[in-house]
C-alpha cells in the first residue's frame, strides 16, 4: 500500500476543520512551546519507540472525525487514533506517519441513566474518572487496566483492555453496548443498541472492541454499569516456592470462591515496585512470590466466611504470614504497589511486555517454561500478572543486552514463549492488543483462515488501508 503525504492544500483543511490550536505539526514543534507536545504523540508506553507523525490532529466532535476521514480516505493518508498513550503493544505509533488523531478532547461523560444501570460517554474520558463519577451514583464500571488514573476508555475498548477485576467482572468488551463508529469513509454509524440483549444481525460492538484502531474510530460509547459493591477484603499472600503461588490460584476456584482479584507478583516485581512508590514492605528472604487476593461484596460477614475458606486452601502450601489489609490507606498501598510494577520496571530499564495467557490451571507451567526460556537464553525476566484469569506479565528486561541482542535475537525465544501458551491453550495476548511489536507472532497464534478472514473484515471497513496501517497483521 502506498500513502499519501500531507499537502499544504490538506493541513489548510484541517486547520478549517478543527482549528489551527488543534493541529500540530513538525514545522510548528520548532516552537518550544509546542515541542514537547508534538513529541509526545510519537510514543506511547511501549519499549522505547517513537515515530514523528506527519500532523496531530485534536477534533472535538464526531462530524469533525468524519470530515477528517473524508479527507484521508481520498487522499490516501494513513491515520493513527491515539488515546492517552499508555498502550504497551505499539497500537498508538504512527509508523507510516500521516496523522494522529487525538481524541483527548472527547473528554465527556454525557449521562449516567440510573433507571437503567447505563452510562453514554465519550471515549477520550480517564477510565477513573468514569469509575469515580459513577460511583457517586452508587454504581460500578469494573474495567481497571493499571493505568486507569490516565488511560483513556477508548483505547481500553481498542484493546480489549482488562485488569485486576477481570477475574471476577470480566474484561471492558463485557460492558459495551453500542458505539458511536466513524468509518474510514467519514460515515457515521452506531454499531448495536442500548440493550442488554441483541441478536440482531452480526455483533460489529464486539467487531470493534479489540480492533486496535483499524476498522473505525470510537466517537460515543454506551456502557452498562452494576450496583457499586460496598465492602471488600484484601489480603497479600507471601509463598516461598514461586511455583506453589501459581498453584493456589486454581486451588481458590476449585473451593468456589471467586475473588474480584488475584494477582501473582513475583519477588522482584513487587520489591522494584515498592522501592520506586518509596512504600515501605518487609520481604523475608525466603519469599520469592506474593498473591494479592480480594474478595468484595455487600456483606462484610459473608466476606470473611470466604476469607477463612481462602486460608483453609492456602493451608496446604508454604506461605509466609499473610497480611490482611484492615484499613483503606492500606489497601490503597497495596494496590497501587501491584499497579505500579510496569512503571517501576520501565524506571529501571527499557523492557518488552510479553501479554502471556493461558488457562488458569496451567499457570504454574508456564511460569516454569518462562523462566527456563530465560535461563536457556539468557535474558531475565520479570513476571506478575492477573493469576485468577491466566494472564501473566512477562518483561523482559533489556539492561545491558546489546541492540543485535534485543531487536533480533529475542525473537527466538520470545516465539517459544508463545508457542508454549498455544501448546497449553492459551494465546499471544490477554489485554495489550497486537498492535506494532507482537505483529511477527500473530501466525503462531492465529492460522492463515483466520488471519484470512480479519484481512477480509478489514478490507470491508477500509479498502484504502488508512486506519493505522502496519498493526495487528
Ligand atoms: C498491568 C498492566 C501492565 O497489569 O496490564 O500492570
Ligand atoms: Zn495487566
Amino acid at each position: 500500500m502506498t500513502y499519501q503525504s500531507l499537502t499544504p492544500d490538506l493541513l489548510v483543511a484541517f486547520e478549517a476543520i478543527v482549528g489551527p490550536a488543534h493541529v500540530l505539526t513538525a514545522q510548528r514543534a520548532e516552537v518550544a512551546a509546542t515541542a514537547d507536545a508534538y513529541h509526545a504523540y510519537g510514543h506511547d508506553h511501549t519499549e522505547d519507540l517513537h515515530f514523528a507523525p506527519d500532523a496531530v490532529l485534536r477534533p472535538g466532535t464526531a462530524a469533525e472525525v468524519s470530515q477528517i476521514m473524508r479527507l484521508c480516505h481520498e487522499g490516501h493518508v494513513p491515520v493513527t487514533a491515539r488515546g492517552a498513550g499508555t498502550g504497551l503493544s505499539g497500537g498508538a505509533l504512527p509508523i507510516h506517519k500521516g496523522v494522529v488523531l487525538s481524541m483527548e478532547r472527547f473528554n465527556k461523560i454525557i449521562d449516567i441513566d440510573e433507571r437503567n444501570l447505563q452510562a453514554t460517554v465519550e471515549p477520550g474520558v480517564i477510565t477513573e474518572a468514569f469509575q469515580n463519577a459513577v460511583k457517586e451514583k452508587g454504581l460500578f464500571y469494573p474495567p481497571d487496566p493499571a493505568s486507569k488514573g490516565s488511560c483513556f476508555l477508548g483505547g481500553n475498548l481498542s484493546q480489549s483492555s482488562g485488569g485486576p477485576k477481570a477475574v471476577k467482572y470480566g474484561t471492558t468488551k463485557d460492558y459495551v453496548l453500542n458505539l458511536q463508529v466513524v468509518l474510514p469513509n467519514g460515515e457515521i454509524i452506531w454499531t448495536g443498541a442500548n440493550t442488554l440483549k441483541n441478536a440482531t444481525g452480526y455483533n460489529l460492538t464486539q467487531l470493534m472492541v479489540g480492533s486496535e484502531g483499524t476498522l473505525g474510530i470510537i466517537t460515543r460509547v454506551v456502557f452498562r454499569l452494576l450496583p457499586y459493591p460496598q465492602q471488600n477484603i484484601l489480603m497479600l499472600v507471601p509463598f516461598r516456592q514461586e511455583a506453589q503461588a501459581a498453584e493456589a490460584v486454581s486451588a481458590v476456584f476449585r473451593a468456589g470462591i471467586i475473588p474480584s482479584g488475584m494477582e501473582f507478583m513475583e519477588r522482584e516485581a513487587i520489591a522494584w515496585s515498592s522501592d520506586y512508590l518509596k512504600i515501605p514492605l518487609t520481604l523475608p528472604d525466603d519469599i520469592t512470590a506474593h498473591l494479592l487476593i480480594e474478595l468484595d461484596g455487600q456483606d462484610l460477614d459473608q466476606l470473611y466466611k470466604e476469607a477463612e475458606q481462602v486460608y483453609a486452601v492456602l493451608e496446604s502450601y508454604d506461605v509466609g504470614d499473610i497480611l490482611l489489609a484492615d484499613n483503606a490507606t492500606q489497601k490503597d498501598e497495596l494496590w497501587r504497589i501491584r499497579r505500579n510494577i510496569g512503571n517501576a520496571v520501565r524506571y529501571n530499564s527499557v523492557y518488552k511486555e510479553e501479554d502471556t495467557v493461558v488457562p488458569r490451571a496451567e499457570l504454574p507451567t508456564l511460569l516454569r517454561g518462562v523462566k527456563e526460556i530465560g535461563r536457556r537464553y539468557g535474558f531475565k525476566s520479570v513476571c506478575y500478572g492477573h493469576a485468577g484469569d491466566g494472564n501473566l506479565h512477562v518483561n523482559i528486561i533489556r539492561g545491558e543486552l546489546s541492540d543485535e541482542q534485543w531487536n533480533v535475537d529475542l525473537r527466538r525465544p520470545i516465539s517459544e514463549i508463545f508457542e508454549l501458551c498455544v501448546k497449553l491453550g492459551g494465546t499471544i495476548s490477554g489485554e495489550h492488543g497486537i498492535g506494532l511489536v507482537q505483529k511477527g507472532y500473530i501466525g503462531i497464534a492465529l492460522p492463515d483462515a483466520n488471519l484470512n478472514l480479519m484481512r477480509g473484515i478489514k478490507q470491508v471497513f477500509d479498502p484504502h488501508s488508512i486506519l493505522n496501517p502496519g498493526k495487528i497483521f
